[in-house]
This record gives structure tokens, C-alpha cells and sequence, in this order.
């Protein structure tokens, strides 16, 4: 193990460092940093929850010196806010040592008139989401000319279609002469190459164990197909696991994130959602009251999917499983992390069988056949050591935090018999029928959103602005599959850095 002091960190980084128990470095910090400090462009992989935030943050906190000129030097650029406001405090806590770095948050969503304080102040690092930055950038707030650094972190989701032009957008402004960073947990080939673009021999450092597949090892994976009506049952069951924690349940549509979260609540869990019709003050606000606990449990779209970083996390679970392995990975990943246990859980429906596939080929999962799984299913209770009385719905005495839903908790009609029992109800073809279409959540929403906004707040990506309550509470939605897998245990680390 390395210190960051051996890494040729300075003492006022490294006793920000202490002030968290931070001393030695993950594998990915010791090999980027020594890297990044000899001015390399560098692509950085590491599996999720790694500790790839300060491998980039470091070398570029530590180049900028104690005392920075005051005009933005570096660049962070992330797909969403929630990521951007993350970083940003990441940032915040490694530089809180030293007085003169200044950094900003500049997101949509928001107001523009801190933000625009921040870089008049004189910021020296931006962390940003693409659409605001360009925003600023074409207001003439955001000078770009003489950034030094720039990092994309989650680079291939930057890179992807969906941000690519922005991305390009951003690049065309900066200088040529400059140090790139790339980092993500996934980064296929073909967004490697199209990565040589912006990087001058880059070096691609991967941190592999030869005797992991490519989940993250501190991961175990359960697939079971489930009935769609039967999904909430099973939920509220795990929920009641032992060891349970925070739980993140990653939904396909703001629907039905609302829907679930309503519904959780209603059986007494404590519940809160984050997807893009709520505004950006409600987002943040239920993502901090899963941070500090008042909720523990957070239904989200694939919006809160890459990057997010909330301690203890003990369960994922997919409602619905993800686009294709890349998201498996970063949807599971915010469990496991800095080297934590986690259980990762994923309901695959009857139409999605095919995909799941696919996924678990790409993975290399050998489970491409979920196991049927009801509610009252042994393994269900025996995988998930979910004590034998669990029912779907706390009751006053399995209650822990008291709190019902703010409406009253009654009779949201509903849900009355359904999906509980036997289990057994529902058989078959959960003909996917509630696919939902036209209302998934894009992370990168923040793109078109502040395009569209000059000034003032309105910073709301159209999908966003659908506001509150994307209605349709109560309706019974289809989906249902699952199965489960595994990972292995993971060890010890290596490390290939190769030019490309
Ligand atoms: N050297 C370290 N010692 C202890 N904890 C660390 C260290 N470095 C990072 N961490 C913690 O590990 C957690 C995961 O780090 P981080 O968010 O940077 O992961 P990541 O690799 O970016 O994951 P993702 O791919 O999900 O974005 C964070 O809570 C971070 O504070
Ligand atoms: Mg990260």
C-alpha cells in the first residue's frame, strides 16, 4: 500500500486526506496519480466505488498549487448534477486545506446567480454538467481559454451519442495544449479510440484482477424472474433483510419511480425518489435525505445510476433491468464500494428475458435462464436472509421510524390484494405491457435543458418540466423477472498501464 505523502501529494492535501482516515491510496489513485503528475493524458478504468474521484482530483488539486490565479484552470464535466454537486464536494473536502483554491458547481436546474458569483469570484476548478457550462460559456461567464486540466469522468457516457456533440462543443473551446483525463468503470473500445480525439498519447490504466470477471468483486448478484404484480411483495420483503441498509432501487421510468416510492411508503418503508420530473430542489432534497438517513430507502432512475456515492449502501435492486451491462454495472456499483459487502438484486420480466441475455453473456454471469421467483419463494427467504415472517408491508411492530406516508398511508386503493399471497397468482406472461414508453429518464437531460435557458432559473429540461407529479400514481404496471447470480471475491489488485 502507498501513502498519498508517497505519492507526492503536499501535506496540506494529505492532512485533508487524514482529517477523513484517508491515508493510503486504492489502486487506481496509485497508479493515475504518479501518472497524471508527470502531465500525461491519461484514461483511468477502475470497477465502481474504486476511488476514481480522486484520482483525477488529486493530481489536479496538487498541480494547481497552494495558490492558484484566480481564472478556471480545470474542467471536470460529469452527465448529471447530482454527480457534478458530488464531485464538487469531493473536491471541496481535498482542497479544504488550502484557502486559495476555489471551486464551482455549475449545473441546470439551478439558479444561475451563485454560480455566476462563483466564477467571477475567481473559481480555478469547474465541475459541470455540458449543457450549463456551454451556457455560461456563450454568456462569456465561463472562460475556457486558459483550462489547463480537463477531465471527463464518466467518459463514456460523455463520449456516448447522447453528449457527444456538447462534449465536442466544450473541446472546440479549449486549448490545445492541454492535460485530458478519462475515467469511467466501463469503457468499450470503440469510445477508446474515438477518445484519441481529444487526448494526446494517452495512457490507459486499468485496474484488473486477473481473477475477477468484470463485475465488481464485493458484489453478490441475484436474478430472479418475477411476476410484475408480485414485484412491490418482494420488495417490501427484502427490505426486511437482515443487515438491510440503505437500498437504492433503480426503476426504467420517472413513473414508475413515483409509483414505487408512494407504494414503499405506504408499506411503511421510508422512502424517497430521484428522477427527472421532480425539480432540481426536490431532487437534491430527497437525495440528502437518503444521505443522512431520514430515508433509507431511494427509488431512482438510471439519473442517479453512474457515479453517485452514498456510504453503506447494502442492496441494489432492479425494478427493471438496465439498458445493457454497462448500466448493470454502474447501477449495481453504488453498493460494494470503497471495498464494502453489497448485494445486488434484479427482477427480470417476461419481455426482457432476451436482453437479460445479453447481459448476462457480457458478463459472463452464466445465468442466462433467472429463476422464477414469487414472494413467499424459499430461496427468496434463504438467499437473501429474509426472516421467515417477513410479509410485503411492515406492520406497527416491525416499524422502525414511525413515519407513515404524508398522506395518510390509507387506503391508497390499490394495492390491495395484489401480488401478496401465494405468490403463485399471475403465472406467466407478464406481457410487458406497462413498458412505459417515452417516459425513461435520460441522465443527460441536463443537456437540452440548459440550452434552452438564458438566465433566471429555468434551467428545467423539457422532460423535467412535466414537474411533480408525473401522476399516474397507482397504476399497475407489468414487468417481472429475476434470477441470480454471483461474483467472486476479489483480492488483489493489478494493474496494466499501456500507451495507446
Ligand atoms: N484512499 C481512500 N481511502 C478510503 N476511502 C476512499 C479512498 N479513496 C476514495 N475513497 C472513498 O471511496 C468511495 C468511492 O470513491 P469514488 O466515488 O471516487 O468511486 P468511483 O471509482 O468514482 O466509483 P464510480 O465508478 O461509481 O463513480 C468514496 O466514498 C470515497 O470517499
Ligand atoms: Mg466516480
Amino acid at each position: 500500500m502507498t501513502t498519498f505523502r508517497e505519492l507526492n501529494i503536499d501535506d496540506s492535501i494529505v492532512s485533508a486526506l487524514d482529517d477523513k482516515g484517508f491515508t493510503e491510496a486504492f489502486p487506481i489513485q496509485e497508479q493515475a496519480i504518479p501518472l497524471a503528475l508527470k502531465g500525461n493524458d491519461i484514461i483511468g478504468q477502475a470497477k465502481t466505488g474504486t476511488g476514481k474521484t480522486l484520482g483525477f482530483g488529486l493530481p489536479v488539486l496538487q498541480e494547481l498549487g497552494e495558490h492558484p490565479e484566480d481564472h478556471v484552470q480545470a474542467l471536470v464535466v460529469v452527465p448529471t448534477r447530482e454527480l457534478a454537486q458530488q464531485v464538487y464536494e469531493d473536491l471541496l473536502f481535498a482542497a479544504s486545506h488550502r484557502p486559495d483554491v476555489k471551486i464551482a458547481a455549475i449545473y441546470g436546474g439551478k439558479s444561475y446567480d451563485d454560480q455566476i458569483a462563483a466564477l467571477n469570484d475567481g473559481a480555478q476548478i469547474v465541475v459541470g454538467t455540458p449543457g450549463r457550462l456551454l451556457d455560461l460559456n456563450q454568456q462569456h461567464i465561463l472562460q475556457l481559454g486558459r483550462v489547463r486540466f480537463v477531465v471527463l469522468d464518466e467518459a463514456d457516457k460523455m463520449l456516448d451519442l447522447g453528449f457527444l456533440p456538447d462534449v465536442e462543443r466544450i473541446f472546440s473551446k479549449l486549448p490545445d495544449v492541454r492535460q485530458t483525463m478519462l475515467f469511467s468503470a466501463t469503457m468499450p473500445g470503440a469510445i477508446v479510440s474515438l477518445s484519441r480525439r481529444f487526448m494526446t498519447h494517452p495512457i490507459h490504466v486499468q485496474v484488473v484482477d486477473p481473477d475477477e470477471g468484470l463485475t465488481q468483486a464485493n458484489i453478490d448478484h441475484f436474478v430472479y424472474r418475477a411476476h410484475p404484480l408480485d414485484k412491490d411483495e418482494i420488495i417490501g420483503r427484502i427490505l426486511q433483510a437482515e443487515g438491510r441498509g440503505r437500498t437504492v432501487i433503480f426503476t426504467r421510468t420517472k413513473r414508475a419511480a413515483s409509483r414505487l416510492a408512494d407504494e414503499l411508503d405506504d408499506r411503511g418503508f421510508k422512502a424517497v425518489a430521484v428522477h427527472g420530473d421532480l425539480n432540481q430542489d426536490q431532487r437534491e432534497r430527497n437525495l440528502n435525505r437518503f444521505r443522512n438517513g431520514e430515508a433509507d430507502v431511494l427509488v431512482a432512475t438510471d439519473v442517479a445510476a453512474r457515479g453517485i456515492d452514498v456510504d453503506d449502501v447494502t442492496h441494489v435492486i432492479n425494478h427493471s433491468i438496465p439498458e445493457d451491462e454497462k448500466d448493470y454495472l454502474h447501477r449495481v456499483g453504488r453498493t460494494g464500494r470503497a471495498g464494502k459487502h453489497g448485494i445486488a438484486v434484479t427482477f427480470v420480466d417476461w419481455e426482457d428475458v432476451a436482453r437479460w441475455g445479453m447481459i448476462n453473456k457480457a458478463l459472463d454471469f452464466g445465468q442466462p435462464e433467472p429463476t422464477e421467483t414469487y414472494s413467499t419463494s424459499p430461496h427468496l427467504f434463504s438467499d437473501l436472509h429474509i426472516p421467515e415472517a417477513a410479509t410485503g408491508r411492515l406492520t406497527a411492530s416491525t416499524r422502525s421510524g414511525e413515519r407513515r406516508s404524508s398522506r395518510g398511508g390509507q387506503d391508497h386503493g390499490g394495492r390491495g390484494g395484489q401480488g401478496s399471497h401465494d405468490g403463485r397468482r399471475g403465472g406467466r406472461r407478464g406481457n410487458g405491457r406497462g413498458r412505459e414508453h417515452g417516459d425513461r429518464d435520460r441522465p443527460h437531460s441536463d443537456r437540452r435543458d440548459d440550452h434552452r435557458s438564458q438566465g433566471g432559473q429555468q434551467g428545467e429540461a423539457k422532460q423535467e418540466q412535466t414537474g411533480e407529479a408525473a401522476k399516474p400514481r397507482r397504476r399497475r404496471r407489468r414487468r417481472g423477472h429475476g434470477q441470480g447470480g454471483e461474483a467472486g471475491q476479489g483480492h488483489g489488485q493489478q494493474t496494466a498501464a499501456s500507451a495507446e
